[in-house]
C-alpha cells in the first residue's frame, strides 16, 4: 500500500499551506490499517478491474474515516488522547483545529471523489453512496446512537443497530462503490449487507481489543470502560462476543463467494487477515 500512502500525501499537498492542512496530514498519514481502501481495491480485483480505477474513491473513504476518528476522539465524544500511535489531533494541535481538520477531510473527500476519471453515472452513484454511508443516515447516525447509548441501549439488538451504522456503513461503502466501478451495480445492495455484517464483526473485535490490549499495543486509548460504554463485551460477555465475531467473519467469507463474475479468493484472504489482526 506504499502507492496509496503517496497518493494521500500528494492530495494533501494540493491544498493551501496552513495549520488545518497540517492537522489533516497529521491524522491522515499516521499509519492507519487502511482497511476500507483495501476492501475497495480487493473488490475491484475480484471483478478483474485494475485497482487504479478506484484510487479517488479509496482516498475519499479513508479521508472520511479519518475525519470520523478525529471527531470521535474529541472531548465532547470519547475524549481520547492516543490515536494511531500518536497524540490525538486535538491533543497535538487544539480542539478548534481538530474540528476544522475533520471538516476539511470530509469536504476534501467529496472534492477528491468528484475528480475521479470514471464515467458520470458511476461517479454520481459513488458520490451518492459516500454521502449515504457517511451522513445522518449512516456513520453520523451511528455516532449519535453511540453517544446516547448509555441511556438508550439495553439489549444486543439495540447495540447491533449502533454498530451497523457507526462502523458497518463505512465498511459497506467501498464494497458498494467497487460494484459500480466494475459495472456490476446490481450487486450494490448485496455488498451493503455483507459490509454491514463485516462491520459488526469488526466492531465486536474492536470492543474485545479495547478490553484485552494496552493503549501502547492498540495504538489508541482504551477508554470504553472509563466512558461507561455499553459494548459487545459488556452485553454478551467475552466468550460469546468472540464466538459471534468468528461466526460473522465466516459468514462474510461465504457471502463473498456468492457474487456472480467475482473471484473471491483475495477477498477471503483480506477478511481472514482482518479477523487475525493483532491491533
Ligand atoms: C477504528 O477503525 C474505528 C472503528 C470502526 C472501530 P480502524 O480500526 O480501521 O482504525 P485505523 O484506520 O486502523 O486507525
Ligand atoms: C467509533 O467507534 C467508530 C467511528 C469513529 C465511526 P469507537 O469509538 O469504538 O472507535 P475507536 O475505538 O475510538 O477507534
Ligand atoms: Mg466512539
Ligand atoms: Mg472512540
Ligand atoms: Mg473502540
Amino acid at each position: 500500500m506504499q502507492r496509496f500512502e503517496k497518493l494521500l500525501d500528494e492530495a494533501i499537498d494540493l491544498l493551501p499551506e496552513g495549520r488545518v492542512r497540517e492537522a489533516m496530514r497529521y491524522s491522515l498519514l499516521a499509519g492507519g490499517k487502511r482497511i476500507r481502501p483495501a476492501l475497495l481495491y480487493t473488490a475491484l480485483k475480484g471483478y478483474g478491474v485494475p485497482e487504479e480505477k478506484g484510487d479517488a474513491f479509496a482516498m475519499a473513504i479513508e479521508m472520511i474515516h479519518t475525519y470520523s476518528l478525529i471527531h470521535d476522539d474529541l472531548p465532547a465524544m470519547d475524549n481520547d488522547d492516543l490515536r494511531r500511535g500518536r497524540p490525538t489531533c486535538h491533543r497535538q494541535f487544539d480542539e478548534a483545529t481538530a474540528i476544522l481538520a475533520g471538516d476539511g477531510l470530509l469536504t476534501y473527500a467529496f472534492e477528491t471523489a468528484a475528480k475521479s476519471p470514471c464515467n458520470e453515472t458511476v461517479r454520481i452513484n459513488a458520490l451518492r453512496i459516500l454521502a449515504e454511508m457517511a451522513g445522518a443516515g449512516g456513520m453520523v447516525l451511528g455516532q449519535d446512537l453511540d453517544m446516547s447509548e448509555v441511556s438508550g441501549v439495553t439489549d444486543w439488538e439495540d447495540l447491533r443497530r449502533v454498530h451497523r451504522y457507526k462502523t458497518g456503513c463505512l465498511l459497506s461503502a467501498p464494497l458498494m462503490i467497487a460494484s459500480w466501478i466494475a459495472g456490476h451495480e446490481e450487486d450494490e445492495e448485496k455488498w451493503h449487507k455483507t459490509g454491514e455484517k463485516l462491520g459488526l464483526a469488526f466492531q465486536i473485535q474492536d470492543d474485545i481489543m479495547d478490553v484485552r490490549l494496552t493503549p501502547e499495543e492498540f495504538g489508541k486509548s482504551t477508554s470504553d470502560d472509563s466512558n461507561d460504554k455499553v459494548t459487545s463485551v459488556t452485553l454478551l460477555g467475552m466468550e460469546e462476543a468472540e464466538a459471534l465475531m468468528n461466526t460473522l467473519y465466516s459468514e462474510c467469507i461465504d457471502e463473498t463467494a456468492s457474487f456472480t463474475g467475482f473471484d473471491s479468493a483475495a477477498m477471503k484472504e483480506l477478511i481472514t487477515g482482518i479477523q487475525n489482526r493483532t491491533k
